[in-house]
């Protein structure tokens, strides 16, 4: 507990409380600095941004807080040995029938996707590092030692994402000053980068106190938690702070799709998966008619997904046409275990409410 304080008191962090980065829209500038204004820890999600728009959304929350605030990138994938054209044609055919207009089944056959270049992520890090962001959290990879130290070496707290302690491991050895340790439970894309077995998930409950026995530095629980209960719980696995993804997603001042956020509060009983299908990586979401059609082609042979992010540049047509018109069954709905527990509410009254809870929690249970 005093290794936990002395981290977030470094950070200037008061509460154990970090809204996790959510790329893809709903981590806004607002919501990352009302969260951090309210003393947690917010984050943009600049995964899919270039260097300008990384640029920008950083500027943009130093115009609303001077509290500390984190940005997350993506670790680029190492592409595939395997030529991944002819799954890409294949799917292309697959998803036009998905393209209820003619321009766009046009627009997916001209899709050429690639792998992302290794000098627009360093472009990206190298505004990241000018701008002085305080924390820099990163998933789907683990950099070398050399690069981690070139990233601290103007004052930032390094993060990275594992969801097994073998990979916690790795992360610390690497350099990283605390680890996201990312159950099975949760939201989003998957930080995975060593190889796995996909019958060997860990959950949240299982996973936290063996990285925190495995490694050093702070451990950051994520993973259906939604409330005082599960950030008391997580504590008491030994956490030094929560990242709450789901829970903030249907916050008034994120960017969710309304029709997304619609159906995080109405489609209380579909139940979430892990899938492949809009993206090419492992993330969890609530089932809609996209993904069921598409993993039931795969379990049935039919077809293979091409790897990430070739999927997802090749599905992007029909998810921005599903967001026009409100059809949250092809949209991707990331979403955690937990999500029947999402309330829509500011961001501000959010966090007063998860650290009013916390303490009703811990008053009850020292009766
Ligand atoms: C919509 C959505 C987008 C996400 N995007 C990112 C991301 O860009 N980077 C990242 O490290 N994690 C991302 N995650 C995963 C979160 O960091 C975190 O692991 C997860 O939300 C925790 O589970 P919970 O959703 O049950 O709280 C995302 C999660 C969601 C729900």
């Amino acid at each position: 507990m005093d290794n936990q304080n002395s981290w977030l008191a470094k950070l200037g962090v008061r509460h154990p409380i970090f809204a996790a980065p959510m790329a893809g829209g709903p981590s806004t500038p607002e919501l990352v600095a009302t969260v951090s204004r309210a003393g947690g820890l917010g984050f943009l999600g600049a995964g899919y941004w270039s260097a300008d728009q990384t640029r920008d959304a950083i500027r943009r929350v130093r115009k609303l807080t001077e509290a500390p605030f984190g940005v997350n990138v993506f670790i680029p994938e190492t592409p595939a040995r395997d030529d991944p054209q002819r799954s890409v044609s294949t799917m292309k055919a697959w998803l036009r029938n998905w393209a209820d207009e003619p321009g766009l089944a046009a627009e997916i056959d001209a899709l050429q996707p690639e792998f992302p270049s290794r000098a627009s992520f360093e472009a990206q890090m190298e505004v990241i590092l000018e701008e002085r962001v305080p924390v820099i959290s990163f998933t789907f990879g683990c950099p070398d030692p050399q690069v981690i130290a070139r990233w601290k070496e103007g004052g930032a707290s390094i993060i990275g994402t594992a969801t097994t302690p073998e990979e916690a491991v790795q992360l610390e050895q690497a350099g990283c000053d605390a680890i996201v340790a990312q159950g099975y439970e949760a939201g989003g894309h998957r930080g995975t980068f060593l190889p796995m077995d996909e019958t060997r998930l860990i959950g949240t409950m299982a996973l936290v106190p063996q990285v925190v026995d495995r490694v050093r530095v702070p451990v950051v629980a994520a993973g259906g938690i939604m409330d005082g209960r599960g950030i008391l719980a997580a504590l008491a696995l030994g956490a030094s702070a929560v990242q709450m993804g789901t829970r903030f997603l249907v916050a008034e001042e994120s960017g969710t799709h309304p029709a997304y956020k619609h159906a995080i509060l109405s489609w209380r009983d579909r139940g979430t998966r892990l899938t492949r299908s809009f993206s090419g990586r492992f993330a969890r979401g609530i089932r809609n008619a996209f993904m069921d059609a598409l993993d039931h082609a795969v379990d049935a042979k039919e077809i293979e997904i091409p790897p990430y992010p070739l999927q997802n540049t090749l599905t992007q047509p029909i998810r921005r046409q599903a967001q026009q018109q409100n059809d949250a069954e092809r949209m991707s709905l990331w979403a955690g275990q937990g999500y029947p527990l999402a309330r829509p509410m500011p961001a501000l009254a959010v966090v007063q409410e998860l650290l009013e809870e916390l303490e009703r929690v811990k008053r009850s249970l020292s009766l």
